[in-house]
């Protein structure tokens, strides 16, 4: 790193000079960053039209569902324990219709890039696929499964999409 001495690269050591304010800048940004996360709208497969996923009598929330409802992200995607139990729970649940591996029998695969519905390629997407609903056999999830573990099911689905090399 040139020293102060010797100042060849101009725009360099000006930023140098300029550190501390840069610092200060970063930190701003990974606050913006984390306020501008955005919340997620939550949306019917069919027509697009939002949805309340207000959970059922009884149902309590998890720290992780509350980030995913404040963000759209997931937090259980790549973590072990949850993605043990979102295997379960798949198998349980959805594995007859979409098959073991997820790439589909009488439901359509839900891992690689086709979708029926463009929005289950989000994770706020298909969880409002499982939650509503769609068509025939895809009956609605809401009340049936609770919400937090529809979410492991669906880390459990991003993670069987990762290893097919699909995304
Ligand atoms: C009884 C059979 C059946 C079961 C059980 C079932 N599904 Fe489905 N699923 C379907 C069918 C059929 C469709 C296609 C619906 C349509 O075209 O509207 C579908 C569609 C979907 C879609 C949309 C796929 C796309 O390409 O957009 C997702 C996501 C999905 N299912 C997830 C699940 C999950 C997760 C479970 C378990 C909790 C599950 N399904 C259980 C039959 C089933």
């Amino acid at each position: 790193m040139p020293g102060p001495a010797m100042p060849v690269f101009s725009p360099r050591s000006r930023a140098a000079r300029c550190a501390h304010g840069l610092l200060a800048g970063v930190a701003v940004t990974a606050f913006a960053g984390a306020a501008l996360a955005e919340k997620p709208v939550f949306t019917h497969p069919f027509d697009g039209a939002p949805i309340d996923t207000p959970l059922k009598a009884g149902e309590k929330s998890t720290p992780a569902l509350e980030k995913f409802k404040e963000t759209g992200e997931n937090p259980y995607r790549g973590q072990p324990d949850a993605l043990a139990a979102g295997k379960k729970l798949y198998d349980e649940w959805c594995q007859v219709c979409h098959a073991a591996d997820a790439t589909g029998k009488m439901g359509p695969s839900l891992v690689g890039n086709k979708h029926v519905y463009a929005q289950t390629a989000t994770d706020a997407g298909m969880f409002a696929v499982v939650y509503a609903g769609a068509s025939g056999a895809m009956q609605s999830f809401a009340g049936r499964i609770p919400q937090d573990d529809i979410l492991k099911i669906i880390a459990y689905v991003r993670s069987v999409d990762k290893q097919a090399g699909a995304r």
